[in-house]
Order: structure tokens, then sequence, then C-alpha cells
């Protein structure tokens, strides 16, 4: 099937029909010609505020397998059920199942980027949900999206409209990339407005869970409902089941390499990554807000990336375009918008962020020598945090007793600690690494090459007679001290060195 552009409207922005036969329509007869093919069972691209969807009837279960084909998405990810009136939610959601509380979210946010998540009826099929007993409901912001799903007289299901795993589409250029021939047709309404997908809260949970931040915030969700559980972000960090099932696929994902670096200071930011691409700048490009990019891009031949909620996508798309080997993000901070931005950056980079803000020690079984050089850590003022690994460390030993003991000498502690073995994505997260002994630090540089980040203890404070900390392991409490005293003279001279050092 070939898709042709057709242009059809003149009071609704650029909307284009690209289907499988030409045919001149009237204003709103693309939208009526799209409803059609909702009704007979087709898939049609069309605009939200946030991305564009890839629309089937939700009723259909053999339509909504047609979307899961046509993009290649596991059949475990449920999509999102979009409606234009609230009285087609009752349709199906049981409304016993409707809260007050869902009631005030839908009048303050709807039309608008704010999916909610409720146990579903059984009209809904179950390759529509996933599977699931909950169903995932939202009222676009689009005037288009609206006439579609009013003249359909239907809800649609959709999700973004772009081949899974790809940068979803925020213009109708981006759904003909990825899905031409492959659906009926596009209803095209420009760029979209809000540029990321909508954020999603479950309710049907004890307490609300935020799945995916969007730009209905944390902050404005808190404003209405309180408290607020945050369900996202965790499963990148360990293994736990993630909570929604989207989750768990790869995302978002660019063939060129990005990594994301952060700090509290921008200068830190800025000096670091002008210090990593100096030697070859014309293999990377810098994605940092508007206000950044002239502090990289005065003295490199840069190419660079203006980011923002809007363009996030189209920058995604335009890097492997445009040949680009590797990206530095100038990460946001966490906060409303910025979430949502950090959230999408994170899984484009694979998790790859460098904390410019966090320091790693490395011991051997992590229960005394890196804990308690964590601790000592913490005492200074370094604006910095330290975490604490072991090469050949179990999952969940506690801090040993006379480490405990020989911190609690120095007025310090580490309650809760629980040991847990490196992994080379501890390593690519941390500015620096801190080895307990030259052997730690061969251990570490074999996991991770070349990083040029893997220090001794004591190397990294300047000590230039090289000295390992030694494994107090099986000594007497004042073995622990002395191991303790070691670590914080170290310690001690790193702070003092730290503005002219990366940490
Ligand atoms: O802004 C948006 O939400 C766009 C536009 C088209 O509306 N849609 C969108 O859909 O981003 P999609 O499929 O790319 O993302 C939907 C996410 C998936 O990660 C899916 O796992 C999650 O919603 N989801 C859907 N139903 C769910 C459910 N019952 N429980 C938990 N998560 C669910
Ligand atoms: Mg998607």
């Amino acid at each position: 099937m070939t898709l042709a552009l057709v242009q059809v409207a003149k009071n609704i922005r650029n909307v284009v029909g690209l289907m499988t036969k030409l045919g001149k329509l009237g204003d709103s007869c693309a939208i009526h010609e799209a409803a059609e093919i909702i009704k007979r069972g087709g898939l049609v691209a069309f605009p939200t505020e946030t991305v564009y969807g890839l629309g089937a009837n939700a009723l259909d279960d053999k339509a909504a397998r047609g979307i899961f084909e046509a993009k290649g998405r596991p059949a475990d990810n449920p999509l999102i059920v979009h409606i234009a009136n609230t009285d087609m939610l009752t349709d199906f959601v049981d409304a016993a199942n409707i809260s007050d509380c869902a009631m005030h979210l839908m009048e303050k946010f709807w039309p608008g980027p704010l999916t909610l998540i409720f146990r579903k009826a059984q009209s809904i099929p179950d390759i529509v949900s996933g599977g699931l007993s909950t169903v995932a409901v939202r009222m676009p912001n689009n005037k288009v999206a609206l006439d579609l799903i009013k003249i359909a007289g239907l809800p649609i299901a959709a999700p973004s409209a772009n081949v899974s795993g790809r940068p979803s589409p925020v213009s109708a250029d981006h759904v003909k990339t990825d899905l031409d021939g492959k659906i009926d047709m596009i209803l095209d309404d420009g760029h979209t407005s809000v540029g990321l997908e909508s954020t999603i809260l479950d309710l049907s949970t004890n307490s609300p869970t935020l799945l995916r931040p969007g730009s209905v915030t944390l902050e404005m969700l808190e404003e209405i409902l309180g408290e607020v559980t945050i369900g996202y972000d965790l499963c990148m960090k360990n293994d736990e089941a993630p909570k929604a099932p989207g989750m768990k696929y790869k995302h978002y994902a660019p063939d060129a390499k990005i990594t994301i670096v952060k700090s509290k200071r921008d200068i830190r930011t800025i000096q670091f990554i002008r210090h990593e691409i100096k030697e070859y700048p014309s293999n990377y490009a810098i994605i940092a807000e508007e206000k950044h990019l002239p502090l990289y891009c005065e003295k490199l031949a840069l190419k660079s990336y203006s980011l923002s909620s809007q363009n996030l996508f189209g920058i995604l798309r335009q890097l492997d375009e445009d040949g680009v080997v590797h990206a530095y993000v100038h990460a946001l901070p966490e906060r409303g918008i910025g979430c949502a931005i950090m959230n999408r950056l994170k899984k484009a980079a694979n998790g790859n962020i460098i904390d410019l803000d966090e320091v790693l020690f490395v011991c051997t079984g992590n229960t005394c020598r890196s804990p308690m050089a964590e601790a000592i850590w913490r005492k200074y003022d370094t604006g910095c945090n330290a975490i604490s690994r072991g090469v050949a460390a179990v999952d969940g030993d506690i801090l040993s007793s006379n480490a405990a003991i020989a911190l609690e000498t120095m007025g310090l502690d580490l309650p809760n600690h629980a040991s847990k073995p490196l992994t080379k994505s501890d390593i690519e997260r941390a500015s620096v690494v801190l080895c307990m002994s030259s052997s730690h630090a061969a251990i570490v540089n074999s996991m991770y090459p070349d990083s040029g980040k893997v220090y001794t203890l004591a190397e990294y404070a300047g000590i230039h007679t090289l000295s390992d900390v030694l494994d107090p392991y099986g000594g007497n409490v004042d073995v622990y001290k002395n191991c303790a005293d070691h670590l914080d003279e170290l310690i001690a001279k790193i702070a003092e060195q730290r503005n002219i050092r990366k940490i």
C-alpha cells in the first residue's frame, strides 16, 4: 500500500489525508473519511496535542490487533483508549470505579494530556488492555482528534504512531517515515503542541501512582490528590517488575550513543562535557537548553540541538539523519516538565548517565572499607553524593560490626547499609570511581575499559607513594579504627582539593 499526500483543509490547519486511493476531499471530508476507515476496522494516524496516535476502533479486537502488527508492538503492551466526552467512559469503565478524585482530575485536566487508568468493564477486548484488568483512557485536547472520535462514534484505541522503539512522532512526516504503506490514512495537523506523550496516572491502585511523567506534572497532580506514588524509572535502577507494561520495552533509542551529564552546578556540567569532546568535536553533538548552547559552541565547532519538550523527539530522530555518533545531553533539573523530558532522555540514553555529583567507592565485599569511605565522605561538604559497591559482594550483607564501631567512634553511622555487587552501570554513572587498592582498580578497568575515571583512593588524593587501603577483615576493632583513620586522611585531602578536580 503506497500512501500519497492530499491537501484537504482550509479551516483546520493542514489537514491532509494520506491514502492508498487519491481523492480531492472537502474541508472536513478527510476526517469523515478517516472516521469511516475506523468504523470499517482500519487504521488511521491522527494528531493529538501530545504526539500522533495510531488509531483503531477500541471495541474491535481485530482492528486493535492491526495496530500491534503495523507498529511491531509486543502484544502485552496495552493501548490508551481515546474518548471525546465523559459519557463514553461508562461504556467500558464501571461507574462504581470512577472515584470523586477521578472526577476532579477529569474536570480539571480533560480534554488534555492526562491518561487515567481504571478497572475495566468487559467490553474492552483483551488485546487493547494487554490482558490486564485495567484500561487506560484519555480525552485528547485536539479538535481533529475529538472530531474524529465523535464522527466515528467510537472510542479509539491509539498508541503513539511510531514503529515500536522509535521516538514518538510529533509531525505527520514522522508518522509517514515510520508507517508509510502499513496504515490506511494519516491526518496531518502540523507539529503537535505539547511534544511529549501524556502523563499516565494509575487510579486502580490503593494510592494514585504516576506511571509516566508528562506535561500534567507531579506538582499539579499533588495539588489535587495530596500524595502521589512514583511508579516510573524504578525498573531502570534495579530488577523490580515494571509498574506499567510498556516500561520494560526499549524506547526512543536513536543509533547515536547518548550520554546524559548531570550536576547541581551547570558550570561543572559544561566544563566536563567540553573536556570530554575537545579532542574530536566533529564526532560529537551537544543537546542542551538554548540558554546553555553558546557556552558549548563558542569555542568548539559542534553540532548542537536546542532542547525543549516540543522538540525532544524531533532531535532524537534528527541525530541519526545528521549522522551524529555520540551526543552529550546537559541534563535538566527534574522538576515540573523537566521530569518528563529527563524520563524520555534516560530511555534514549539507555540509562547512560554521568552524575558529576556522585562518587563511587569500591572494595571487595562492600561490608567494611567502601561503606566506611561512603560514610566518611558524607561528613565533608563536597556537594557530591557517595555510593559504595564491592567487586565480589553479595546482595544485602550488613555493615561489619567492627566497621560500625569504627564509624561510631568518629560520630558517624551508615544505617540500613546493604552490600551490593559492582555493576557496569554503577561505573558508567559515577563521575569518579575510587578503589581501595590497585587490584580493585584493575578489576574495575577490566569491567569497563578506558573510562579514564578509575583511580585508587590514594592516587586520587595525590599521594605519590601509592598505598592501598588494607583490608581490615578478620582484625580487631583497632584494625578497623586504623583503617577508618586512613580513609579519613585520604578523603580529607580529596575534599581539600575538590575544586581543581572533577568532583
Ligand atoms: O499522549 C499519549 O498518551 C499518546 C497519544 C497518542 O494519546 N499515546 C501514547 O501511547 O503515548 P503509547 O502506547 O505509546 O503509550 C501508552 C503507555 C504504554 O507504556 C502502556 O504500557 C501504558 O500506556 N498503559 C496502557 N494501558 C495501561 C494499563 N492498563 N496499565 C498500565 N499501563 C498502561
Ligand atoms: Mg509509544
